[in-house]
């Protein structure tokens, strides 16, 4: 698969199959994504494959937290107030998510299902965690991070794998460090969920959308 198809092809996926995913297939992602470019090639990235057992167990945790009423505390704070036409475009995600599986704006019983089923992690049976030393976390550091995610689903779209860049699945981080032994001393910055996607669910087939060049590109000549 070219550069340019992989690129505009991938997209999240939020409904997988059961069937695990081959180790050697994701050493395969990891290998090529580690020629993600990073600040000075510091490589400042540190990555943490969750499979079987215990991702079963931390989505279960993850999701139980949320019907708690526990709210996220995640390692890198999340923004909450966005300029009108960003919060629009989230707003607009939400909404063809949720018309995707038929869950009306009124029904919160489905809104509240959808939420927990997110929380989840969709029931993917892989899931990598990005993180960095806490010594070296920076938003360079991050910058990168979210370059070598990147890599890895455009990779992992080009083995016919599905992902999903998951905030979600980094929302309590005291999860991650008990359940999945990740060191207190790393700063755990997003998780990227993979799996074999399910190509007739709506989900996976609603129409995205972008903003055109002319809104976000200035030309300097
Ligand atoms: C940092 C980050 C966090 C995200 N967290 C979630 C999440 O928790 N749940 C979810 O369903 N999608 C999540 N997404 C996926 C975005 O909603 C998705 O990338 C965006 O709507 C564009 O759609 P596309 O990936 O299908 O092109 C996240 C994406 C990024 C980059």
């Amino acid at each position: 698969m070219d550069i340019e198809t992989a690129i505009r092809e991938r997209r999240s996926i939020r409904k997988f199959k059961k069937d695990p995913i081959p180790e050697e297939m994701i050493r395969e992602i990891l290998d090529g994504a580690r020629w993600s470019p990073s600040w000075g090639n510091t490589q400042s990235w540190e990555l943490h494959v969750i499979t079987g057992e215990i991702l079963e167990t931390l989505k279960k945790a993850n999701r139980q937290k949320i019907l708690d009423g526990i709210l996220p505390s995640p390692d890198i704070e999340m923004p909450l107030e966005w300029p009108d036409r960003m919060k629009a475009r989230y707003m607009g995600i939400g909404k063809s998510v949720l018309t995707a599986l038929d869950i009306a704006r009124d029904d919160r019983e489905g809104r509240q299902r959808y939420n927990t089923d997110m929380f989840h992690l969709f029931d993917a049976p892989g899931l990598i965690i990005a993180a960095t030393d806490k010594a070296v976390t920076s938003r360079y550091a991050l910058l990168d991070v979210g370059l070598i995610l990147q890599t890895i689903c455009l990779l992992a779209h080009g083995k016919g794998l599905g992902s999903c860049i998951m905030a979600c699945a980094i929302a309590y981080p005291d999860l991650l460090r008990s359940l999945a032994h990740i060191p207190g001393d790393k700063t755990i910055a997003m998780g990227v969920v993979l799996g074999w996607p399910d190509p007739e669910a709506p989900v996976n087939r609603f129409k995205r959308s972008r903003a055109a060049l002319d809104d976000f590109v200035t030309w300097i000549k």
